[in-house]
């Protein structure tokens, strides 16, 4: 089997973060989101990826390189004429892509847990396409199931009345049969060619479809608080204590799972509690670092409580306060105000952003 991830789109309200970074390699748990799209896509022995970005795009070949990292081959397409929808992604990839059965995965989901039953099962069913649902409480912000009489009997995209919870993940094997399907459906109302559409049109012209139900699903919805979410999640799944070669100080107080990368030094009065993900060559001093942070690599963190909240590398954040449920971008620093006249906040925020004063 290959793969297909959907890496393009613009993400604006993850604003002011996605002006200088694709929105699936902000790092969650200090990893690009989308490194865990290939992981799990290698772990059932997918050599071949193939990842749509955006025209122009480069840092996503940047950060992911071509895949020697994880044993696989990974190829980049550009979205002919910028982001028209899933289904358009698909359409644009079906010469590289025809004739071998993929697995089609959004670079925005985040599934806990192994692909290994999804691909058993296009297998043994001999399917011609596999959807993944999950029990959502909003079904009206995804793709949702109708099901009659316990069968699939289409999808439908973002409906204002939903006829069922469980809602279409970011998951899809399919066979050449999607490309059919992607070719001969219609825009949406939206302007886009829908993957719900598309999957809707291999129901109704008879192809194998089946469906799974599955648990421990993320999906960034798009807004600041998700990404948090998302932080939160991987921060509880996979870290383990680790120290690597840092310099920790006698009075430093540790407690819980937390990974701190090499060179990072951490010394004078500092409490850590995890789980809590701590980059390499950062400088951590006279703070307290709360469960659920991810602290990028070459951050500086002085006199500063901190909780929830990511931060990206080389920031400097020397804030004689509380930061709480926070992103905060790459170079970004934030100091206290309390020794510079006149005595006020003082801010230089970009465009989109967001402060809570
Ligand atoms: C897209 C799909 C939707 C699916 C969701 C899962 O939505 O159109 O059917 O449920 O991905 O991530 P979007 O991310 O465009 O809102």
């Amino acid at each position: 089997m290959r793969a297909l991830i959907a890496a393009g789109g613009h993400a604006t309200r993850l604003r002011p973060i996605t002006y200088t970074i694709n929105k699936h390699i902000i790092p969650l748990a200090n990893k690009p989101m989308i490194f865990n799209a290939i992981e799990k896509l290698a772990g059932v022995g997918v050599k071949e990826i193939f990842i749509n970005v955006n025209p122009g795009e480069q840092e996503m070949q940047r950060y992911v390189g071509d895949g020697s990292e994880w044993g696989v081959k990974i190829h980049y397409i550009e979205q002919s004429g910028g982001p028209k929808g899933l289904a358009h992604i698909i359409k644009n990839a079906e010469p590289y892509l025809r004739g071998e059965p993929f697995i089609f995965y959004l670079g925005d989901n985040i599934i806990l847990g192994s692909l290994q039953r999804f691909v058993e099962r296009f297998e043994r069913d001999g399917l011609d396409c596999l959807l993944a649902f999950a029990r959502v409480k909003d079904p009206s912000r995804f793709g949702v199931a109708v099901i009659e009489n316990g069968k699939l009997i289409r999808v439908e995209e973002k409906p204002i009345n939903p006829k069922s919870d469980l809602a279409q993940t970011g998951i899809y094997l399919y066979n050449d049969s999607i490309f059919d399907a992607v070719n001969k459906i219609e825009p949406s109302s939206r302007g886009e060619y829908e993957i719900s559409d598309a999957n809707t049109y291999l129901i109704t012209s008879g192809r194998r479809v089946g469906w799974e139900e599955i648990t421990g699903w993320w999906k960034d919805t798009g807004k600041p608080e998700d990404l948090l979410e998302g932080n939160q999640l991987l921060l509880d799944e996979f870290i383990t204590t680790s120290k690597n070669d840092a310099m920790v100080g006698p009075d430093v107080v540790i407690q819980g799972r937390v990974s701190i990368g090499k060179g990072t030094v951490i010394w004078d009065n500092v409490l850590i509690r995890g789980p809590v993900i701590i980059g390499e060559n950062a400088v951590i001093k006279n703070s307290y670092i709360g469960p659920y942070s991810s602290i990028g690599n070459n951050c500086t963190i002085e006199n500063t409580e901190i909780e929830h909240s990511i931060v990206l590398e080389h920031a400097n954040i020397n804030a004689d306060t509380r930061i709480v449920d926070s992103i905060i971008g790459k170079n970004a620093i934030i100091r206290s105000a309390k020794s510079s006249l006149p005595l006020g906040h003082k801010l230089v925020v970009g465009d989109n952003s967001q402060v809570e004063i």
